[in-house]
């Protein structure tokens, strides 16, 4: 079996080690465009591959996205379209992607934002914090990530509702699917997560109408998709004080440019795409039962590109 291996911004050396380890008996291939013509890969495992890849592999049988993300390479021109696409789901993130909201959380929960001005000022003042129990997170997608996210925040004693497109039941959960119920729900959020993935459908989902509905001093976490959240009125809605801050991990354009006016919100906390990293171990994990499975013609599940997630 031959593997192709393309992952812009990993560590290549350690993924070719451990892919030719996970699967001793495969050929895995650095693609290059040096790559011999005649050498044509089974399966792809790519992560934000060039165009050029593409144009020379005419046997694949499935192409492996290395996270969990796949706007980037459903948009690749020149993408074959019969080739099924099977992303990460899961494979270890939940726990880095729980912390990083946890952070969210407890940094506006508790006051910790109102703290870091103050100590500026020298200035001895506490706030009241609300009990885990009295506090709404509101956690947009309850996919392989949002679920498990949901759960543990359940776990902890807060109060946790998920809404996703289609029905979901989720102990300890309320969910909710579908347009209809988006406003009543954000309404009730004191920290709306999103853990949407970018498609057409969830392109500026959180507009100025939208934001509108949360309440004053509500906090939003994006770790999804940038695309999910309109800049301008997310900037509008923390710059006029009607939402108390945000944490932003995913922007429209990455590296948020320069001079966005979101760099300089106080009351934004800005990181570089780093919530839940791909774990090169559980995704080869992942990876090799699902190249088992499709060789023995059992079902894996894959993105359907339609949807775009
Ligand atoms: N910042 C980071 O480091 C990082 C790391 C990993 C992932 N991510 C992002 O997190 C996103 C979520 O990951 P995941 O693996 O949990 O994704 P996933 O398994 O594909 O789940 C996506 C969820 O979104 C829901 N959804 C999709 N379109 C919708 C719509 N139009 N209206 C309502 N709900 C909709 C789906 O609903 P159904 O369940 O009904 O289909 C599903 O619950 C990824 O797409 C990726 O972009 C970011």
């Amino acid at each position: 079996m031959n593997i192709l291996f393309y992952a812009k911004g990993l560590d290549t050396e350690s993924w070719l080690t451990a892919i030719r380890s996970a699967l001793p008996d495969s050929d895995t291939q650095l693609w290059s465009e040096q790559l011999e013509e005649s050498w044509q890969a089974d399966y792809a495992l790519l992560w934000h591959p060039p165009v050029e890849l593409f144009a020379t592999q005419n046997s694949l049988k499935a192409i492996f996205n290395l996270g969990a993300g796949v706007d980037a390479l459903l948009r690749l021109p020149g993408r074959p379209s019969e080739v099924p696409i099977i992303k990460l789901r899961n494979a270890g993130m939940d726990p880095w992607m729980f912390d990083y909201i946890l952070y969210g959380v407890l940094h506006f929960g508790r006051n910790f934002d109102r703290y870091r001005q103050q100590q500026q000022q020298q200035l001895w003042q506490p706030h009241p914090s609300t009990a885990p129990n009295v506090r709404c997170i509101g956690i947009l997608g309850l996919g392989a990530l949002g679920q498990t996210i949901a759960q543990r925040f359940s776990q902890l004693g807060y109060r946790v509702q998920g809404w996703s497109r289609g029905p979901k039941c989720i102990e300890g959960v309320d969910t909710y699917s579908g347009l209809d119920y988006l406003d009543d729900f954000l309404g009730r959020c004191d920290v709306v997560v999103n853990l949407l993935p970018a498609t057409a459908q969830t392109f500026h989902l959180l507009n100025a109408d939208r934001l509108a509905q949360l309440r004053h001093d509500a906090v939003l976490i994006n770790a999804g998709r940038g695309t999910t959240v309109d800049p301008d009125a997310l900037n509008d809605a923390l710059a006029l004080g009607r939402l108390r801050g945000a944490l932003l991990d995913v922007f429209h354009t990455e590296p948020l440019p320069a001079n966005h006016p979101l760099w300089a919100r106080q009351n934004v906390i800005i990181t570089p795409h780093i919530a839940a990293p791909t774990l090169i171990k559980d995704a080869l994990e992942q990876i090799t039962a699902d190249i088992q499975s499709l060789e023995q013609g059992l079902f894996v599940p894959r993105v359907d590109s339609t949807l775009g997630y």
